[in-house]
């Protein structure tokens, strides 16, 4: 495989360019075949290349290690969403939403179908890892579909063919189905590539209900809640989880075609919402 030395460490314009690669993957609704089939030197591709060359055990636990401790500073939910907005530059004709708009769109969606107040804070806090961008993190490190490291990867992850990049393709242990894992020892278990969903649970994991973590922590663990993949990992709880987490992707990606939320309107129910919950400052 060629590498591609003229893409930049940032080659998507901007990380919600792989949100879009995503909807548009499954609503195209391709099959298992043409979903292996996207094209190499494209912004997207040579994102997925440094994702899955850079997602190392180590890397990850190393991130874990580095965010676990919450030592960002202490910020409100409302806070954190007009800090991730900051991400987009207005003048951008390219982003057509900012991040608080796709927040409020996608818990809207949940709210019109009468789902429990949780799930819709869910859907309004589910992207603000993003700030980890706000970091410096480069994007490969902030978004991408998730998988487990330290074990083979699934052949349901797109692009696989990139893990031959990966320093962990050397490391036998890391090679077999489980890998340092036990059979159904269950995803709590189980380190994620580092990444916008690992973060927010860490960060919310106190306030939320179960169902609601696990949406937060595996809105884009596409190879398991959309291909069925590393069920030999999952433990009985999982399974009964994921089915919320099946829901609630529905919204996440297609809540972005209806109308422009109005985000003054629609404020002070999610302020009410979010202190329902959340003390007025969480730590970061
Ligand atoms: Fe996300
Ligand atoms: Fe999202």
């Amino acid at each position: 495989m060629a590498a591609t030395h003229d893409f930049p460490q940032s080659p998507l314009k901007h990380v919600d360019e792989w949100d879009d690669f995503v909807a548009g993957r499954y609503r195209e609704g391709k099959d298992q075949a043409e979903f292996r089939q996207y094209e190499a030197n494209t912004p997207i591709a040579e994102f997925y290349r440094q994702n899955h060359a850079g997602q190392t055990l180590e890397f990850v636990l190393g991130k874990e290690r580095e965010y676990g401790s919450l030592s960002r500073g202490k910020r409100g939910i409302w806070e954190a969403a007009d800090y991730l907005n900051t991400l987009v530059d207005d003048s951008d004709p390219d982003t057509d939403l900012s991040q608080t708009e796709h927040l409020l769109q996608t818990a809207e969606a949940i709210r019109r179908d009468g789902h429990p107040r949780w799930m819709i804070l869910a859907g309004f806090v589910h992207d603000l890892g993003k700030v980890l961008c706000l970091y410096g993190e480069p994007q490969w490190a902030v978004v991408g579909d998730t998988f487990p490291v330290g074990c083979a990867w699934s052949d349901d992850i797109v692009f696989a063919e990139y893990f031959g990049l990966n320093p962990d393709s050397n490391v036998p242990e890391y090679q077999t189905r489980n890998g340092i894992y036990e059979p159904h020892c269950g995803l709590r278990n189980v380190h994620m590539s580092w990444g916008h969903d690992e973060y927010i649970y860490r960060v919310t994991r106190n306030y939320l209900p179960e169902p609601a973590q696990y949406m937060l922590r595996y809105h884009s663990f596409y190879p398991a809640h959309r291909h069925g993949a590393y069920r030999h990992l999952m433990s009985d709880r999982d399974e009964t989880m994921f089915e919320w987490v099946r829901k609630f992707n529905q919204y996440d990606l297609y809540s972005k075609g209806s109308a422009k939320p109005a985000v003054k309107e629609l404020r002070p129910f999610y302020e009410d919402l979010v202190s329902e919950y959340f003390p007025d400052q969480i730590a970061w």
